[in-house]
């Protein structure tokens, strides 16, 4: 075969497509309950929406966008994430100007240059939110519910939520300055990328893989330890909510987002059994971001999760049930009178939301039944000579072997039958 699928990508076959669209599906009820609504954004954008909003030193804009230049010569990228896509449609849209709080959700693949690994793709599949127009910590608390809400209607248990406070820009300043003063003594024991870093984004530094600057990040100092009042008290609000709403949380001081847009509250769904793509969701709140990219202050807070990585662990607890569609009625036409008066039949019966097969090659009554049974169909609507003649139809139950014989005019009666 010539052609071959890009390196980290994935075709959705029928095999599971069906599980995810009930992925998609559950979502969909899940933000519909807590009155979000879908925004779509295109698949490409400015390159330089996400090299002001995720960080011109994140690894997103270093190394992971997909770049192109149009036949303009204008720079644009696949999106990587959907939080900057939806903060520009809301302040191009002038969303602000309908309603002081503005609650969005969106689905689609996005895309980053990474190395492909068992949960980590080139294209992957996000679902997320947005909440925008408040810094009440009460929707920190209730974003955070909502995913798991999420992932209690899947079935999902064993998923650990770990939070942080990452505080507003200025204790950011004062626990950057702290990691610089305890990293840079150990300088030459680090790795190159963090020996880099540690001038432009010091906090990275506690998310490095490396062994040795692993160990280090052990002592460092905690985040939470450079909260301002309010920071705190945001924090400990958050945490109250999530208790009452009987969420449960542990607090991690190194979590560390990959986006430099985060304030405050910063989030990680956890599960262990995926090994190092272990993260199935994460977000928080950006309170800063939309000044950052040209609009007012709004304070906002979302989350995104992938589904590729729902759909591991939802194979790894063995959750899968249900399967690919069979139809209700598998229809079968003897002689060239039936197959002729057998398709207005199909037609009115599909327009009941009935799901009707039909193989016109198969012409034998014994070809047509075995074909109904192996795929699994509920009835067969059987049409021969005598039914044209007499202006009826058989249905029969394939599962009791039951048969009823009705007018062909009848259809609300039929399809009331099949129901
Ligand atoms: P993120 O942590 O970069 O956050 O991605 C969110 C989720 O997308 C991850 O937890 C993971 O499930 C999935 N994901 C990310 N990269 C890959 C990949 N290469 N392959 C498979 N799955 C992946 C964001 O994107 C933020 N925009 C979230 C957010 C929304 N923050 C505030 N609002």
């Amino acid at each position: 075969m010539k052609y071959k699928i890009p390196r980290g990508t994935f075709d959705i076959l029928p095999d599971k497509s069906w599980l995810w669209q009930q992925l998609e599906s559950t979502f969909f009820e899940v933000a519909k309950v807590y009155g979000y609504e879908r925004i779509v954004t295109p698949i490409f954008e400015m390159s330089e929406l996400f090299e002001r909003s995720s960080g011109e030193s994140s690894d997103i804009v270093q190394k992971e966008m997909y770049r192109f230049t149009d036949r303009k010569d204008r720079s644009f990228a696949l999106r990587p994430e959907g939080t900057a896509p939806v903060v520009r449609s809301y302040v191009e849209n002038h969303l602000d100007m309908q309603a002081k709080i503005t609650k969005l959700y969106y689905m689609g693949p996005m895309f980053r240059y990474d190395r492909p690994q068992a949960g980590r793709y080139r294209q992957f599949y996000q679902y997320g939110v947005e909440l925008i127009g408040s810094n009440h910590p009460y929707y920190d608390a209730e974003v955070i519910a909502l995913q798991w809400d999420f992932l209690s209607r899947l079935g999902l248990q064993d998923i650990r939520v770990e939070i942080n406070s990452v505080g507003c820009a200025d204790c950011a300043k004062d626990y950057d300055a702290a990691l610089r003063t305890y990293y840079t003594p150990h300088l030459d024991a680090m790795c190159p990328d963090c020996q880099a870093r540690i001038e432009t984004k010091p906090r990275r530094l506690l998310d490095c893989k490396v062994p040795a600057c692993k160990a280090l990040g052990k002592d460092a100092p905690s985040q939470l330890d450079f909260l301002d009042e309010p920071c705190h008290e945001h924090f400990d609000q958050v945490k109250n909510y999530l208790d009452v709403m009987k969420v449960p949380f542990v607090v991690n001081p190194k979590i560390v987002r990959g986006l430099d847009y985060y304030t405050n509250t910063a989030f990680e769904f956890i599960n262990d059994q995926l090994g190092a793509q272990n993260s199935i969701a994460g977000g928080g709140r950006y309170n800063g971001l939309f000044e950052q990219i040209g609009g007012k202050s709004i304070p906002a807070i979302g989350f995104a999760g992938g589904f590729e990585r729902l759909l591991l662990s939802i194979e790894k607890a063995d959750l899968i049930s249900g399967g690919r569609i069979s139809p209700d009625v598998y229809a079968v036409a003897l002689g060239d009178d039936a197959q002729a008066a057998i398709l207005p039949l199909i037609a009115t019966l599909r327009g009941a939301g009935l799901y009707v097969e039909y193989e016109p090659e198969k012409t034998t009554m014994k070809s047509q039944l075995k074909a109904a049974d192996g795929k699994s169909s509920r009835f067969a609507m059987i049409l021969g000579e005598d039914e044209v003649a007499t202006k009826t139809v058989v249905i029969k139950n394939l599962l009791t072997k039951e048969q009823v014989t009705f007018p062909s005019s009848d259809t609300d009666i039929i399809v009331e039958h099949m129901q």
